[in-house]
């Protein structure tokens, strides 16, 4: 069985409150979406393998440990996905980027596939699927169903702002092998699929598109 991570330092807490907060406008809310998932990337990335190399500091020599093994790779899941990116990039400069286009069907709530692109070599990296919300986690399982089965990814790590415990439980049983790290587990769905109590729309609050 995966883990769940609930990473609720304070000042996690305190971003995710203004963000939950419908009287906060698309220029906040999109700062601060991008601020949790740096702080949440500090977290998630706590696991990376390090070695033991040698550095001349101004005094002597000091064996010190730099990052070594897998490189990583961020994979937002489009579109709200992609306010959690530069966050990312901050702590993690040097990852590559793939992207997945996935929305619900308001219908069936099914995702469907509208776009795909990621680094040639995305099998050999370490894979953090990013996306706000985790509701039914139709949309989670399918993209990492997706990597895995089109690519040959198996190291793959799913970071959300908010998850409702049915949207756990679905990737938790469809994908074992994949952790899943949040910064806050609420309470349920409602008859739309939207979480509650959630922060709405995240894509329409991040783009302003409502
Ligand atoms: C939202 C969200 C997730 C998905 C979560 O995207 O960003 O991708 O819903 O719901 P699920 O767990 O029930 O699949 P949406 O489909 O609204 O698309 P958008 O990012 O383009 O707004
Ligand atoms: N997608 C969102 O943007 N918000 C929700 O609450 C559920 C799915």
């Amino acid at each position: 069985m995966s883990k769940l991570h609930i990473i609720d330092h304070p000042l996690i807490l305190h971003k995710l409150s203004i963000i939950r907060d419908k009287n906060t406008g698309v220029k906040e809310f999109r700062e601060l979406v991008s601020e949790v998932a740096s702080l949440m990337c500090y977290e998630a990335t706590r696991d990376l393998e390090t070695e033991e190399v040698e550095v001349e500091t101004p005094v002597a020599t000091a064996k010190v440990r730099q990052l070594a093994g897998k490189k990583l790779a961020i994979v937002p899941v489009l579109r709200a996905g992609l306010g959690m990116v530069d966050g990312m990039l901050q702590l993690i400069p040097s990852a590559k980027v793939g992207h997945i286009g996935l929305y619900r069907d308001p219908e069936t709530l099914e995702p469907v596939e509208y776009y795909c692109k990621m680094p040639n070599d995305i099998a050999s990296r370490n894979v953090i699927i990013v996306d706000p919300m985790l509701a039914t986690g139709g949309s989670a399982s399918a993209a990492i169903s997706f990597i895995k089965s089109r690519y040959g990814c198996k190291n793959i790590k799913l970071m959300n702002l908010i998850a409702a415990p049915e949207g756990v439980e679905r990737v938790q049983a469809d994908h074992p092998d994949v952790d899943i790290y949040t910064a806050a587990l609420d309470e349920r769905l409602n008859d739309h699929g939207y979480i509650v109590p959630g922060l709405g729309d995240a894509g329409d609050r991040i783009f302003g598109t409502k």
